[in-house]
Parts: structure tokens; C-alpha cells; sequence
């Protein structure tokens, strides 16, 4: 064999990973190999390889006989609309994608490579875990994956996409990126599987249960987008990206092909309920003000009292934090207040303009709340906006009650704008319970208490349920008709491009965690 067929043979085989029978296998269970998957992740021929001939150094369990070059996991860059990005793509064939030393030094490698030059990591995980043959050096090899996840946060995006087993310790480094993708029915992340479940507390579960994709859109919020396969859920990656810059120095790429049907300037006069106690979808309003189809919401089965999302506004990439009035009348409790801080920790890290609409009755009340800790949570989404030094604007829909009209972006916690719909009430409760506490005495001694307490409730709602009182204090810059809101708010994010703040100097602050 010349040098230079050995050169092509040596790659034919790393190509094979753990050869056909066990690529036929991940086929018949309904994935796509490593390498299938980075062809669909990267713009066509786009893949440039790195450490594709790197092996593992263990000599114990019979593994010295076996030599798989890559060592389960393939890495290198390439483009994705031609921007750059780092992968890799762990290969669940060779020794079941497990994680050695040498596996580790590759994702090592390109992690560092993407810091070096400022560009997204997307990391494909399928696999068995820790390589057990190995033992401690692979944990050690998590651990460098953890320490560099952890480095390079707020610096370059990071998104994991689970697209097999995901367990142990090795959940920790999708937990530590910025978005989580997971596949229905082939994908699960647990620290414990059922096994381990049933032994220590007799649960019988099965791991789509446990940890499936759909366990972790609705129930814990670990996943940020479910996707049906392989194909749709690495599409649904490629789309996301567009939508951020190549690192924290950067802004996301404006687009200039946008369009904005103009029907939906009439359509937002109508989206309210004429009761204000009556629920609506706040998606609607989102849609009549951003360009056309260009909304991509995030986490949108867990905690659905808050809407988080990229848009386009003009072209230009926003974050959309939203109260949903359809469900638990747009409440803020400890789920929607962890989901709108993280969201909000994301956009501010990467330069991304924040939009709020705000619908909001105030805070959840109840044990179950306060005992878990809605002091603290709540807490997060407070700090997260008060220490955003993007451009922020808040377009009051309606309700702005209490504690919550401070922490959802209010002027008085830094934000740019602050715009209100002639629907807006902007008060510390709303008139029932206000007329309740202050005219008590008033109510309990009338001859009607019934009648008495609804002409009070009147008065209260009269002085307080609108956005006048606010605009008068300049809480509220602008009392806006809906149909104004999409001008006002390119208008608002242009004069804003360049802004620019300083956070006062620290080594860094005590997020409530
Ligand atoms: C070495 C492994 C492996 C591992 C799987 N394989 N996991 N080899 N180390 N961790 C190998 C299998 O021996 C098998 O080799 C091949 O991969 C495919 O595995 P199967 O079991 O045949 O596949 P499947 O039935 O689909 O089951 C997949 C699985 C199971 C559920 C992931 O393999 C499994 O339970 N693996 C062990 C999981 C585990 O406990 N990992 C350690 C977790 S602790 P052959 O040659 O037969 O094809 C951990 C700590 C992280 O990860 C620490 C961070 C701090």
C-alpha cells in the first residue's frame, strides 16, 4: 500500500466508527449516525474534521485490541448559513459513544478553538456515558468538559442537542450550555436511571418517563425544543442560530428580506377581551408587532404563564418576554420566574434587545409557592432585568399589579422604554381587593356592604385602572394605541442601537441561585 493510500484507508475506517452492524443498529432504532447528523447540522460540504485518526490510550478490559480511530466522538467546524461553528457528534457505535480520556481531549480541543476565535459550540450527545474500562481519567474528562462549558458561558453559544442516552454525570454539561434540544422517544437525560430509581425510592418508571423529551419540556424545563426526529430537531438548530451573534462582542446579523403583512395593524385592536378578566393568547399580539413567521419560542411547554422567544423586529433579532393571560391569567410564580431570568441571562450575555409585554396579576399565592421559594426565584427574574444592560422596551397590554409591574421591566429597573396600551391598569392590586383593604370599615357598615363595596371598587378603578396615573409620573413614557406598537418599537430599538452601560465594578454580583 503507497503512503497515500494508507492515508484513505486509515480514513475509510474511522468513517465506519464501530462498523456496519452497529451503524445498522442506529438506523433500526430510528437515528442517524454521528456523522449523517453533522452533514444535516452544517451547510453541504461544509464539515472540516478534526482528530478524526486520535484513538484511546487504554490497555485494560481487553481494549487494547480494540482500535477505533475518532474514539467515538467526531469533532471539527463548519458552517451553518456561512457562519462558522465547532461540533461535535458523539458516535454511539464505537464502545456506545462512551466518553475516554482521548474522547475528551478532542471536545477539549474544539471547545477551546471556538473560545480562541469567538464562535458558536453546538455539541451532539449520544452516549453510554464515563468509558467504564477507563475509570477515574474519564471522569476527569468530564470534568474538563464542565470547567470549559462553564468558561466559555456568556462568551460563544452554546447548544446541546441530545439524540440518545444521556446519563449520570454527563447530563451536567447540556445543563450547563444555553439551549438543550431533545428527540421524542430516542433521547433521555437523567443523573439516575430507573434502576437506581427503583432500588432507592421504589418508583417503577420507565427512562422516556423519567427523562424522555417530553418529561423535560413539560416537567422539569431542562429541554428548550422537542423535535420528532433527528432531521427536523437538527433543522430546528440550524434555524435557532440565525438568530444569535458568533460570540458576546458581536451583534446577531440583521436580516434585510423580512415581510409585515399589514392586516395585522388592524388585527391587534381586537386580540383583548372588552372584560379585562377575561383570558387572551398574548402570541397573537407578539405576532401583529414582529415581521412575519419569524417568532421561535423557547421552552414552550413548561411553565406557559410566560412566553420567551426570539423574534424579528425590521429585521433586527429581539428576545420576547411575555406574561401569557391564557394560562394561570399570566401569574408569575417560581417556574415562569426561573424561565424569563434564563431567558433574559441569554439575550443580555449576547446583545440581544429585550421586548416585554406585560399582563400580569402579580405573584402566585400560596404555601406550595413560598415554601419552595418564590422569594428567591422570583428574585432571579428581577436581577436578571435589573442587570441587563441591553436595550429594553415594556409594552403594558393590560394588567401591571403589584410587585410584578416592577421586576417585568420597568423603567425603574433600567428599561429604555416604557409604553402602555389605553387598556393598561397599572396599580398595586386590582380595584376589587384594593376597595376591600381600604374601605373596610366603610363596606361592613353600609346598609348594602354589597353594593357599597362595588362603588368603591368603581372609585378605585377609576383613579388607578389605566395607564394615566403612570404616564403623569413618567413611569410610563407613552401611552400608545395598539395599532402603533410595531412603529414605536422599531423607532424605540434604532435610537437605542448604540447604547451602551456600564455595570458598577465587581468581581461579579450574588445572582439569587
Ligand atoms: C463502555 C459502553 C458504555 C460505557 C455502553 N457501552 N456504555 N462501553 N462504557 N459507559 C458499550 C456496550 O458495552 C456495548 O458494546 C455498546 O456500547 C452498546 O451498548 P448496549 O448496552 O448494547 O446498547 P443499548 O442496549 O442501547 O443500551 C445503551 C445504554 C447501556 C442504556 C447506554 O449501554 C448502558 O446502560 N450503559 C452504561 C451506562 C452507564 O452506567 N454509564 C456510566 C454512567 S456514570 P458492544 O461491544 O456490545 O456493542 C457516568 C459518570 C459521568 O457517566 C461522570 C461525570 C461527572
Amino acid at each position: 500500500m503507497n503512503k497515500n493510500d494508507e492515508l484513505l484507508h486509515k480514513r475509510s475506517q474511522a468513517k465506519l466508527g464501530g462498523g456496519q452492524t452497529r451503524i445498522d443498529k442506529q438506523h433500526q432504532q430510528g437515528k442517524l449516525t454521528a456523522r449523517e447528523r453533522i452533514e444535516i447540522l452544517l451547510d453541504e460540504n461544509s464539515f472540516q474534521e478534526i482528530g478524526a485518526l486520535v484513538s484511546h490510550r487504554s490497555r485494560d478490559f481487553g481494549l487494547d485490541k480494540q482500535h477505533f480511530p475518532g474514539d467515538g466522538v467526531i469533532t471539527g467546524y463548519g458552517m451553518i448559513h456561512g457562519r462558522i461553528v465547532y461540533v461535535f457528534s458523539q458516535d454511539f457505535t464505537v464502545l456506545g459513544g462512551s466518553l475516554s480520556e482521548s474522547h475528551a481531549l478532542k471536545i477539549c480541543k474544539i471547545m477551546d478553538m471556538a473560545m480562541t476565535n469567538g464562535a458558536p459550540v453546538i455539541g451532539i450527545n449520544d452516549s453510554g456515558g464515563a468509558r467504564i474500562q477507563e475509570g477515574v481519567v474519564s471522569l476527569a474528562g468530564y470534568a474538563d468538559i464542565f470547567y470549559r462549558n462553564t468558561r466559555a458561558s456568556g462568551v460563544v453559544p452554546q447548544i446541546s442537542v441530545v439524540m440518545g442516552p444521556c446519563a449520570g454525570g454527563a447530563v451536567y454539561s447540556p445543563a450547563l450550555t444555553d439551549f438543550i434540544f431533545m428527540v421524542e422517544d430516542t433521547s433521555y437525560m437523567f443523573v439516575t436511571g430507573p434502576n437506581v430509581v427503583k432500588t432507592v425510592t421504589h418508583e417503577e418508571v420507565t427512562s422516556e418517563d423519567l427523562g424522555g423529551a417530553r418529561t423535560h419540556a413539560e416537567k422539569s424545563g431542562v429541554n428548550h425544543f422537542t423535535a420528532p426526529n433527528d432531521v427536523a430537531c437538527l433543522k430546528q438548530v440550524r434555524e435557532l442560530i440565525t438568530f444569535m451573534p458568533q460570540n458576546y462582542a458581536e451583534k446577531a446579523p440583521k436580516i434585510t428580506d423580512f415581510t409585515f403583512s399589514d392586516k395585522k395593524r388592524e388585527l391587534i385592536n381586537s386580540i383583548l377581551p372588552a372584560n379585562s378578566s377575561l383570558p387572551y393568547d398574548i402570541r397573537k399580539v407578539v405576532d401583529c408587532v414582529i415581521d412575519d413567521d419569524t417568532f421561535r419560542e423557547v421552552q414552550a411547554d413548561f411553565a406557559k404563564n410566560i412566553v420567551v422567544g426570539f423574534a424579528r423586529l425590521d429585521g433586527r433579532t429581539i428576545g420576547v418576554v411575555a406574561n401569557q393571560p391564557a394560562s394561570m391569567a399570566g401569574v408569575l410564580d417560581i417556574d415562569s420566574s426561573r424561565k424569563g431570568a434564563r431567558f433574559v441571562r441569554f439575550c443580555d450575555s449576547f446583545n440581544i434587545p429585550l421586548l416585554v409585554f406585560e399582563d400580569v396579576p402579580g405573584f402566585l399565592p400560596g404555601t406550595d409557592q413560598e415554601w419552595r421559594g418564590i422569594i428567591t426565584h422570583g428574585a432571579k427574574l428581577l436581577y436578571a432585568f435589573s442587570e441587563a444592560t441591553v436595550p429594553r422596551i415594556t409594552v403594558i397590554t393590560r394588567k401591571a399589579y403589584g410587585g410584578a409591574f416592577d421586576v417585568m421591566n420597568s423603567k425603574n429597573i433600567g428599561a429604555d422604554l416604557n409604553f402602555a396600551w389605553p387598556t393598561a391598569e397599572i396599580a398595586v392590586m386590582g380595584a376589587k381587593g384594593a376597595a376591600e383593604i381600604i374601605f373596610k370599615r366603610e363596606i361592613s357598615e353600609a346598609i348594602d356592604p354589597e353594593a357599597k363595596w362595588k362603588e368603591k371598587e368603581a372609585e378605585y378603578a377609576e383613579l388607578f385602572s389605566n395607564p394615566y396615573r403612570a404616564a403623569e409620573r413618567g413611569f410610563v413614557d407613552e401611552v400608545i394605541l395598539p395599532g402603533e406598537t410595531r412603529e414605536r418599537l422599531i423607532h424605540g430599538f434604532n435610537m437605542l442601537e448604540n447604547k451602551s452601560e456600564q455595570l458598577p465594578r465587581k468581581k461579579h454580583g450574588n445572582i439569587p441561585l
